[in-house]
C-alpha cells in the first residue's frame, strides 16, 4: 500500500534505511557473525573468479560493489551484461563462480546465462527480492533481499539492497579466507543506512534543484570516477526511464575525449564526488563543461565538500559510498518526472519484469 506516498517510488525510496536494518537482522546471528549458508560461502570462497551477471539496474549495482569485494576477499570480480554474456562468452577461468543479482528472479536475459552455466556445471548463487521466483530455483543457491515488493518500475531499494547483500556475503568470504582486515559490513552498513536517513530527509532541496536546473532540460549529464562513475550510471539510467530525458554517466575523465561535443548552453552536468583521491580531477572536468556553458551541481560527501555544493553526503565507508550518493539521484530523477506530469511508477514502453530475451 502507498498509503499517503503519490507514487509508489518515493515510498520505496523512503524504505532504504528500513531495508539496511532488516537485511543486517536477517543476515547476523546471536553472536555478531554473518548468518549464510556455509556452503555458499566456502564454495565461493574458493573460487578464483566471481562472474556478476545481470541487467539494468542489477547490473549497476554489480558494478557498485566490484571494488568492495574484490578488497574484502581479493577474488577479482567481473561484472557482465546477461544479453551480452550468454551469446558471446568469454573465457572462464579455472574455478569460476557465478551471481545473478536480479530483483525479480524472473529476467529471461538473466536466466539465458544460467541456463548455460547449470549445463557447464558451474556453481550459481541468485540474489533476488522474491522468493521462488525461475531464478532463485534454477541456481544452486539463492540469497533474498527481504526488501519488500518493488512495485514501482524503477528499481530503487533492490539496488541499495543488493549492494548490502553482497557486503554481507563479502564480509563472510573475508572471514574464511582471512582476507579482511579492517571491514566490518553490519557496522559500516548502520553507518550507511543513517546516512540514506538524511539524505532522504533532503527532499524539498531536491525538489528545489530540479525546478531550478532540470525544469526543461532534454538532456542532462552525471559524472563521477570509480565507485562514482558506476553511481553516474545508475542516476543517469533513472532519470531516462521515468523523466525521459536523455542521460548518460560518464567516466569524468573520458568526457574531453569526445563527449564534451555535446555540452551546450545550460546542459546540466552533475558531478559525483566521494573519493578524496579522484574528486579533484572530477571538480576540474565540471570546470572545463562550465566554461563552456553547462550549469553544474556537485554532489559531493561532507569531508570533500566546498561551500557552493548543492548536495552533501554524510560520510560512509569508501566502499559503501554509492549506497547514499545513489539517493539524491533517485529522489531528482522522481522530481523530474513528477514535475513534469509524468506517471512515476508506469514510465512508458517498460514494464516491472522483462521475460522475453
Ligand atoms: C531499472 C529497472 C531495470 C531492471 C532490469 C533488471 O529501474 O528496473 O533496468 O533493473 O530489467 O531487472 P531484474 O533486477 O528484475 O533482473
Amino acid at each position: 500500500e502507498k498509503g499517503t506516498y503519490p507514487f509508489y517510488m518515493l515510498k520505496e525510496i523512503d524504505e532504504q534505511p528500513t531495508v539496511m536494518r532488516k537485511l543486517t537482522q536477517e543476515y547476523r546471528d546471536d553472536h555478531g557473525k554473518v548468518n549464510i549458508d556455509l556452503n555458499l560461502v566456502n564454495e565461493m570462497a574458493d573460487s578464483d573468479r566471481i562472474y556478476i551477471v545481470a541487467c539494468g539496474t542489477s547490473y549497476n549495482a554489480g558494478w557498485a560493489a566490484k571494488s568492495l569485494i574484490e578488497t574484502v576477499t581479493q577474488i577479482p570480480v567481473e561484472v557482465q551484461l546477461s544479453s551480452e554474456f550468454g551469446y558471446n562468452m568469454p573465457l572462464l577461468s579455472k574455478k569460476p563462480f557465478f551471481i545473478f543479482l536480479t530483483q525479480s528472479g524472473e529476467t529471461a536475459d538473466s536466466r539465458q546465462v544460467l541456463v548455460q552455466i547449470n549445463q557447464l556445471g558451474f556453481p550459481s548463487l541468485t540474489i533476488t527480492n522474491v522468493a521462488g521466483s525461475t531464478l532463485s530455483r534454477e541456481a544452486k543457491y539463492t540469497l533474498l533481499l527481504h526488501a519488500g515488493p518493488e512495485i514501482a518500475v524503477a528499481s530503487t531499494k533492490a539496488y541499495t539492497a543488493q549492494i548490502a547483500m553482497l557486503a554481507i556475503l563479502t564480509q563472510a568470504i573475508g572471514e574464511r579466507n582471512k582476507t579482511n582486515t579492517s571491514f566490518d559490513a553490519f557496522y559500516e552498513l548502520s553507518i550507511a543506512a543513517a546516512g540514506m536517513e538524511a539524505m532522504v530527509d533532503e527532499k524539498e532541496r531536491l525538489s528545489s534543484l530540479v525546478e531550478q536546473y532540470l525544469s526543461t532540460t532534454r538532456n542532462a549529464f552525471y559524472i563521477g570516477r570509480g565507485n562514482d562513475y558506476h553511481v553516474a550510471s545508475e542516476a543517469a539510467l533513472k532519470l531516462k526511464e521515468i523523466s525521459y530525458v536523455q542521460a548518460e554517466g560518464f567516466a569524468a575523465g573520458e568526457l574531453k575525449h569526445g563527449t564534451i561535443a555535446l555540452i551546450e548552453e545550460g546542459t546540466p552536468v552533475l558531478g559525483i564526488i566521494t573519493d578524496a583521491k579522484t574528486g579533484p580531477h572530477t571538480r576540474g572536468n565540471l570546470k572545463e563543461v562550465e566554461s563552456r556553458g553547462a550549469n553544474t551541481i556537485v554532489i559531493a560527501s561532507e569531508d570533500l565538500a566546498r561551500e557552493d555544493d548543492q548536495v552533501i553526503l554524510p560520510k560512509v565507508h569508501p566502499l559503501l559510498t554509492s549506497l547514499v550518493a545513489v539517493v539524491p539521484t533517485q529522489l531528482i530523477a522522481y522530481y523530474v518526472s513528477m514535475q513534469r506530469g509524468y506517471d512515476v511508477d508506469k514510465p512508458r514502453n517498460l514494464a516491472k519484469s522483462v521475460t522475453v530475451e
